[in-house]
């Protein structure tokens, strides 16, 4: 194994009712910006919930809402604006991955010396930020739990991610994960969650990690467990079960657990995925459909041993009278038959979009990197690859 820092602080409440966790929260807060997203959170009856706790805590706040799918660094601006005015001292995030991602960028945003288009293009680590709370309503990102903000800076058409695993600033220093609240996510966003949370597993599945059997088990685990579920909850949206377990599944794919014992992973799916949704604006789920199965074959040509495991432990692939090729190959084809049966698109044609400039799109991924991804280090050119072969 490599070594590794594990450190995660933040406070998971799971489970129905833990919302009357929230006012013992707030005790040591005075002013709260509620961050939310385009009013799912007043239709689940959510929202009237917070309010009611903040006006019986006696709380001063004010509110940013309409955060959308894809959140937008002008919104992350006017949020560090609110902050600034208002001598805010909690940022509560009541939402899906956008909003709560919006959140954070705000809470490093208006306490840095530097723009915050800096903090998300890398260029600075801020190490101090304005304490975070979440409520989420949507399984998909493990943004709960984790440090990292994902933001659209639509001007230049790029989405760039902040967020430091050692660094306290952006983890959320509470959590509250009620399934209840994600009973009435729709059929196209539950599919999306359950492709997303998947890809993280993956992600830090493919890694290069010797002696890594507890850490590929545990990666396993969670995959096979979406496997079963994800088919039944997407005919079955309102079945509290199975967003529980969803729920807790996306929490553990991406809260540092999985990444400590996988060496970090390799994430040039997301990479590319991000370019995609910089550009088209496609939901980050529908992306990583499209974009994963086509990265899996480019690399299984080049080592296919941890897709050998993959397609055995997860697809039960016979690896009789094969070769390692055949058996990483027929994996993949069972995992992009999974995406097709859940109704996951499976390529950009799925947009009716036939303009492309693969140029920008590479620009997009690398980002200035001379390589991406640690499984199959990937080049511009395998990128370039890689990209043509989703259009
Ligand atoms: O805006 P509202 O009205 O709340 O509606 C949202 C939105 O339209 C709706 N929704 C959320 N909860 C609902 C609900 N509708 C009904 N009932 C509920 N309970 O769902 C839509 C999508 O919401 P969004 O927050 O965009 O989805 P998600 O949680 O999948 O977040 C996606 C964003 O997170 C980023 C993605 O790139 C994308 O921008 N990611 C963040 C990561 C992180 N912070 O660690 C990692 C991921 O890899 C990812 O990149
Ligand atoms: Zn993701």
């Amino acid at each position: 194994m490599e070594k590794f820092i594990w450190y995660n602080p933040t406070k998971l409440y799971f489970g129905k009712g833990q919302i009357n966790k929230l006012n013992n929260e707030l005790k040591q807060y005075d002013k709260i910006l509620l961050v939310y997203g385009g009013g799912s959170i007043k239709k689940i009856g959510l929202y009237d919930e917070v309010i009611d706790i903040l006006k019986k805590e006696n709380k001063f706040y004010v509110e940013l809402s309409g955060i959308e799918p894809n959140p937008r660094l002008q919104m992350v601006r006017k949020g560090i604006e609110l902050v600034k005015e208002n001598h805010i001292d909690l940022i509560l995030a009541a939402g899906g991955g956008s909003t709560i991602d919006s959140a954070k960028a705000i809470a490093i945003g208006a306490v840095s010396e530097h723009d915050v288009l800096d903090l998300l293009l890398n260029k600075y680590v801020q190490e101090k930020g304005i304490p975070i709370g979440t409520i989420l309503t949507l399984s998909a990102t493990g943004t709960e739990m984790n440090p990292r903000s994902v933001i659209s800076d639509t001007e230049n058409n790029l989405k760039l991610g902040l967020g430091n695993w050692e660094v306290d600033a952006t983890f959320p220093n509470f959590s509250i994960c009620d399934p209840t609240y994600t009973l009435t996510v729709p059929k196209n966003h539950t599919i999306n969650g359950i492709i997303d949370i998947m890809s993280h597993v993956l992600e830090q599945y493919f890694s290069r990690n010797e002696n890594n059997i507890l850490g590929e088990q545990m990666a396993e685990s969670i995959l096979k467990t979406m496997i079963e579920i994800g088919p039944k909850l997407i005919h079955d949206l309102e079945n509290y079960k199975l967003r529980e377990t969803m729920m807790i599944c996306g929490t553990l794919a991406w809260n540092g657990m999985l990444r400590g014992l996988n060496n970090k992973g390799d994430w040039a799916c997301h990479r590319m995925e991000h370019a995609l949704s910089a550009v088209y604006d496609i939901a980050h789920g529908e992306g990583l459909a499209i974009i994963t199965p086509q990265w899996m074959e480019f690399c299984a040509k080049k080592d296919p041993s941890q897709f050998v495991k993959f397609a055995v432990a997860l697809f039960n692939v016979s690896i009789e009278n094969k070769t390692d090729k055949e058996v990483a190959f027929e994996g993949i084809k069972r995992y992009r038959q999974f995406l097709k049966s859940i109704g996951a698109p499976l390529s950009m044609k799925h947009y009716g979009i036939k303009d492309y400039d693969l140029d920008d799109l590479v620009d997009k991924t690398m980002l200035g990197s001379k390589e991406i991804g640690r499984y199959i280090p990937l080049s511009r050119d395998d990128v370039k690859e890689i990209i043509s072969q989703v259009f």
